[in-house]
């Protein structure tokens, strides 16, 4: 991991939450009575019992949720193994299935003919699932997995578009024991390719493509490109689901239809009883080197911690409609559109497309029409729409609406204004939720009946989540001080390591900051300040890592993807601070001599990082140097080109830097 610079970061300014906007902030909104008065957490002082009771007896606390918000097959026996930290084993000894957990359950309630999964594709057709009705789906999948050769343990990778199958194929994994690996379909084949190998995945579930701002989006395709001539051997099947009827390859004997094999499907299919710790999923994410992490989860804390995350901070209810915007490529859809609502027996609405110039209303059409009462969605969108006007919202009838929430990046107070006046009406609370891949759930943020909350904060830690903000010591600093944003014990839906790699799990998450104390402390990545009341104000990453329109990407992945074209020599990446995104892409390359810098050069070299990442991790501006500023010691001094890239002044110390005239040259 490359060394941080915190303080040069906490002094960047940073989108959304400047130290100045914070300090200055001094709105603060109770909980509506409305909320307060039927939810179960409808006072501040239920929350702080709630925290008292996990502080002073944890293991206590996880167990008697474990036990009355789960369904075990056999009961565990111990809560908690923390003797071999980082490595945590949690409720060890049961036996439980998420799917299970998720459908099976509510069969015997009256939740059997309630709506489960809704899901409107982009051109306006609709599907229903009540939970008796996607209980029969998962079940035949579940058995179409096993009758291509899948078996207990061997990875599935899902790269989908925003279709009912992907929530079907991510149960029906789970439902026979095997870990989805799920791949953002907006992922290059290259990206995938990747992805396929590190986890050995032994199929692949993919469809034609999909439906997305009015363009069919082809999957199989980019499928074929990262398995075809043996680069992924250990794939041995891929299942496709037809979606948008364009042609595609299918190899006979490797690829088969998933309307073919699963129709013939018998629709019962016993939910395997899992143990506690058997993996669930791998997700990989990006963080400070080059190869992103497959960041592993388990069955029974996962499941725990998602269930209960989305229960008290949605206030979730019988009659709900829910509504997250997020893609189940992303840590957001794993835990709340799929796994989250359908274990609390909520109507989880899925919705296939995206706000685009041809129906910029369309998230609000979908409120309108669905009669949502919960809208979970980014930053990002937030602030897209207010760049719109409110006469686009204005025209929907969003008043089925009761409760709004964030995830992603952090929200500016302005959007957070604007999302509570003009989507929410001034009568829904917003919970501006902070989280990570890594957490499995949210872990900060408001509960809607019992926290004030203040535009742009996070607010307080959920019960039993331990988070503070520290010096490189571990020691708490001073209110409104910036530091590192930490969690001080386990908790049930941390991860359990990187996906082959346990050293990089220990040593970037547990072993980065050296407390006196001797004592492992999770360390986040991000920066944050605790103002006066005790609430967070997440500040954003202050590792390598870039936060663009919500989406995560290592700067070193950009820079091993420019450096991987002939014409690069050397690259450096960095964020720099954007109204609409939250940060923009900004490369710097040195380029191998004799080579022409043109305009030509920069889309080549654009499309290129494109075709080895994806469209996301494209650089807004590309610039051209003789030479980096470097340390003596070869270190890129990154500061330097941060504030080059947002055209501030170069702050601070430069005198480490080896060539001072690189300086100048950038400059100009
Ligand atoms: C990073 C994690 C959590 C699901 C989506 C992203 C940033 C996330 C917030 C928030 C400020 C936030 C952090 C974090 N982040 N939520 N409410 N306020 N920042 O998951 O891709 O694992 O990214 O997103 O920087 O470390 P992810």
């Amino acid at each position: 991991m490359r060394s941080i610079d915190l303080l040069d970061l906490l002094m960047t300014s940073k989108p959304g939450n400047s130290i100045e906007s914070i300090l200055q902030e001094e709105r603060s909104f109770s909980p509506p009575s409305e909320i307060a008065d039927s939810s179960s957490i409808g006072d501040l002082k239920i929350y702080q019992e709630m925290v008292a009771e996990a502080k002073s007896d944890p293991k206590a606390f996880w167990g008697k949720a474990a036990l009355s918000e789960l369904h075990w097959f056999e009961p565990f026996n111990n809560v908690l193994d923390w003797s071999n930290p980082p490595f945590a084993r949690w409720f060890d000894g049961g036996k439980t299935n998420i799917s299970f957990n998720c459908l099976d359950r509510h069969l015997s309630t009256s939740r059997a003919d309630k709506d489960a999964l809704v899901w409107e594709g982009e051109p306006g057709d609709v599907r229903r699932f009540t939970y008796r009705e996607l209980h029969r789906e998962v079940c035949r999948t579940a058995n179409a997995l096993k009758a291509i050769g899948v078996r207990k343990g061997d990875m599935v990778a899902l790269y989908m578009p925003m279709v009912p199958e992907a929530a079907i194929a991510m149960l029906a994994c789970a439902r026979i024991g095997a870990p989805h690996s799920v791949v953002f379909g907006g992922f290059s084949a290259e990206a995938l390719r990747d992805r396929l190998i590190d986890g050995e995945a032994k199929a692949v579930i993919t469809a034609d493509g999909g439906f997305r701002k009015d363009k069919a989006v082809p999957l199989k395709t980019a499928v074929d490109a990262a398995i075809n001539n043996g680069a992924c051997p250990s794939v041995e099947s891929v299942l496709v689901v037809q979606r948008t009827k364009d042609p595609i390859d299918m190899q006979p004997g490797r690829d088969m239809w998933w309307h073919e094999v699963v129709s013939a499907q018998e629709d019962e299919c016993l939910a395997e009883p899992m143990e506690s710790e058997d993996r669930l999923f791998v997700l990989y994410t990006s963080g400070s080197t080059g190869k992103p992490k497959g960041v592993v989860h388990t069955t029974a804390g996962y499941n725990l911690w998602a269930h209960l995350t989305f229960k008290w901070i949605f206030d979730i209810r019988e009659e709900d409609v829910y509504w997250c915007t997020a893609d189940v490529g992303w840590i957001t859809g794993h835990s709340y559109i799929v796994y989250g609502p359908l274990s609390n027996g909520a109507t989880t609405v899925m919705y296939e497309g995206a706000p685009r110039p041809s129906n910029p209303g369309a998230f609000w059409e979908l409120i309108q029409k669905h009669r949502i009462t919960i809208f979970y969605t980014a930053p990002t969108a937030i602030r897209a729409f207010m760049k719109g006007g409110r006469s686009v919202p204005d025209t929907y009838d969003m008043s089925s609406l009761r409760l709004l929430g964030t995830v992603g990046e952090p929200i500016n107070p302005e959007a957070w204004m604007w999302y509570r006046e003009v989507i929410g009406g001034n009568r829904c609370p917003v919970v501006d939720t902070w989280w990570q891949t890594e957490t499995g759930g949210v872990m900060i943020s408001p509960l809607p009946g019992a926290t004030p909350t203040k535009p742009g904060s996070a607010t307080l830690p959920l019960p039993g989540i331990e988070a503070d903000v520290v010096d490189s010591l571990g020691q708490s600093v001073k209110v409104n001080e910036g530091g590192y944003l930490v969690v001080r014990e386990p908790w049930p839906g941390m991860m359990r390591t990187v996906h082959g790699d346990s050293k990089r799990f220990r040593e970037s998450y547990w072993e980065y900051l050296k407390p006196i104390d001797g004592k492992n402390i999770y360390f986040a990545g991000d920066g944050a300040r605790k103002d006066k009341d005790g609430y967070f104000w997440i500040m954003g990453r202050v590792d390598d890592v870039i936060n663009v329109s919500g989406h995560r990407l290592g700067t070193m992945e950009i820079e091993s993807a420019l450096v991987s074209h002939q014409v690069v020599s050397e690259a450096a990446v960095v964020g720099r601070p954007d109204d609409l995104k939250g940060e923009g892409i900004v490369a710097f390359v040195t380029l191998e001599s004799g080579t022409q810098f043109d305009d030509q050069l920069i889309n080549e070299l654009r499309a290129h990082v494109a075709s080895e990442i994806g469209p996301i991790a494209r650089p807004d501006e590309i610039r051209f140097s003789d030479a980096l500023p470097k340390t003596r010691s070869g270190k890129i001094m990154r500061r330097i080109l941060r504030a080059l890239a947002s055209g501030e002044e170069v702050a601070g110390d430069t005198s480490t830097l080896e060539d001072r005239s690189v300086l100048d040259k950038l400059r100009s």
